[in-house]
């Protein structure tokens, strides 16, 4: 197991596999920053219920472009060019969750209460992370996604009390982002998750983060009288 903290200068000399994961992740990573505003923004800022929301859905893009824009800095590092994502169609993201678009009110809600809960959780993987650049630009990064997060949560439970058909709308919401989600941590046999692991890159296998994420989220949807969907049920990657 490598634990050396290793700075943007000495990357060149590192193992050729530490590279590529390195290069790997935080392309993800960047993708995933600016795949957020790309799947709610075109349908969901003129559309959000009041201008107060309209404000912070703005504002949450924003702070995705901004997370977006600090690991493209990261990538530029380390020679990769990332911008390529900018403008990429959605189906070329390389996490499947941002392929789509969300056009519903329950949707946005529910991406931020279930989804960004997830970008926290790839987030905090890189706490302790070998590379010692990404370090200082968590704790930031972190905070702006538990706003998203508490705003989706918050959401969530307002379109609850609007009635059995709302409810519905927001049950089959959870149905489809729960399951999505759990598919966002990857495969649990995966080689590469243990390399990660092994290099230091990231601090739990895929397996782990997403055991962690059920326990948590779990008891929050049953809170909000809702139905914990079947986990296995729809996956794609188990
Ligand atoms: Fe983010
Ligand atoms: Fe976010």
């Amino acid at each position: 197991m490598f634990t050396d903290k290793v700075e943007a200068k000495d990357f060149a000399k590192m193992d050729p596999e530490y590279q590529d994961l390195l290069r790997r992740i935080i392309t993800i990573q960047s993708d995933c920053e600016i795949g957020g505003p790309h799947l709610y923004v075109e349908k969901m800022l003129p559309n959000a219920p009041t201008k107060l929301d309209q404000l912070l859905v703005a504002r949450t893009a924003a702070e995705e472009v901004d997370h977006y824009r600090k690991f493209a800095r990261l990538a530029g590092d380390i020679g990769v060019d990332v911008s390529f994502v900018l403008s990429q169609p959605n189906q070329k993201r390389y996490v499947e969750a941002f392929r789509g678009t969300i056009t519903t009110w329950e949707d946005f809600a529910v991406f931020g209460f279930l989804i960004d809960r997830i970008g926290r959780y790839q987030l905090e993987e890189f706490i302790g992370c070998t590379y010692a650049p990404i370090e200082p630009l968590l704790p930031d990064i972190i905070n702006e996604e538990l706003g998203h997060i508490d705003y989706g949560a918050t959401q969530t439970t307002e379109l609850l009390t609007k009635g059995d058909e709302s409810r519905e709308k927001v049950q089959k919401a959870i149905d489809t982002w729960y399951i999505k989600g759990l598919d966002m941590f990857g495969r649990s046999e995966s080689r590469r998750s243990e390399r990660y692991c092994h290099w230091g890159i990231k601090r739990r296998t895929n397996a782990q983060a997403r055991d962690a994420y059920m326990k948590e989220v779990e008891p929050l949807i049953k809170g909000m009288g809702l139905k914990v969907p079947d986990p296995l049920k729809g996956r794609k990657y188990l």
